[in-house]
């Protein structure tokens, strides 16, 4: 395994890779790697002849009072989780090797934003896929793989390829989750042990909504309104949101039909939380 930090010598490695007849798989990734971003490794393992990732905690997706500083980060480690995942190359680069000036243009995206983290992160999903587009055209996959406990993040890029009609796959994969049911994110280490046995009720609530509509309530409402009651019950975190959309055009609905989301976000004082439950009713 490799570790490149400059763009000029990934570009050149990806694209003599391609000359050869390799088919690449792209795991974009902020680092402090855990089991979700190495099940989406282990997938782009099993479908493709080299696998790349990239480890970049991106300034331009953080909000003014976000936690860029505070995101943790390990690149040793990161370098042995990945090493022993069969990672053929990370690209590392440095804040200054992705933006060394001012960018002439940006990605603004227009389609489902105005909903979920789009709504309370502003200017996020315009940092992502602004990321994105140079991280594609650096890596110049084949596939890219992507978790879907970032569901908005799914939707948007999906609009990203569609619309610059980018030549890569992208490979939604399933939320990986601690076994009480927490879904795997580098933040949880900020959690306290008080808020860690608190942080399940998330899943939970999300899967009883589930439940409750596949049982037959029609009223969205009322589901929502039971989800931030447990959380409220059963946790000393303050909700950002509790929705109910249709997946993945993030619309709203009047009663559950076709495929839906719930989703949730909820802040804890060194950690917010997002998680959601997709499924066809
Ligand atoms: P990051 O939060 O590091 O996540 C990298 C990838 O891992 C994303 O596709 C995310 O959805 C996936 N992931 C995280 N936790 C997961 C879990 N518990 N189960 C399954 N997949 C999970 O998302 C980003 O970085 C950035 O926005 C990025 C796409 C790299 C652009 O900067």
């Amino acid at each position: 395994m490799q570790v490149i930090h400059s763009i000029k010598e990934m570009q050149q490695i990806t694209k003599e890779l391609r000359k050869a007849g390799n088919s690449i798989g792209y795991v974009p990734t902020m680092g402090f790697l855990h089991e979700g971003h190495l099940t989406l490794i282990n997938e782009a393992k099993s479908n493709n002849d080299k696998v790349v990732i990239s480890i970049f905690v991106n300034p331009l997706q953080f909000g003014p009072n976000e936690d860029f500083d505070a995101y943790p980060r390990d690149i040793e480690r990161d370098e042995n989780l990945a090493r022993n995942a069969g990672v053929d190359y990370i690209f590392y680069p440095e804040v200054g090797e992705m933006y060394p000036v001012d960018l002439s243009t940006k990605i603004n995206v227009t389609k489902r934003i105005n909903v979920l983290c789009g709504k309370s992160r502003e200017g996020h999903f315009d940092g992502v896929a602004t990321v994105l587009m140079k991280l594609f055209n650096i890596m110049m996959p084949d596939r890219a793989y992507f978790g879907l406990k970032d569901a908005q993040q799914v939707a948007v890029v999906d609009g990203v390829i569609k619309d610059y009609n980018i030549p890569v796959e992208l490979v939604p994969v399933r939320t990986v989750r601690e076994e009480d049911g927490l879904a795997k994110s580098s933040r949880n280490v900020y959690l306290t042990e008080q808020e860690r046995r608190e942080a399940p009720e998330l899943y939970k609530s999300l899967q009883k909504a589930s439940q409750t509509i596949f049982d037959g309530e029609k009223d969205l409402d009322k589901v929502k309104t039971a989800v931030i009651n447990a959380i409220q019950e059963k946790t000393s975190g303050i909700i950002d949101y509790v929705e109910i959309y249709s997946y993945p055009e993030l619309e709203e609905i009047k009663e559950p039909k076709g495929k839906i989301i719930i989703a949730l976000a909820v802040k804890f004082p060194k950690a917010r939380l997002i998680d959601n439950i997709t499924f066809s009713i």
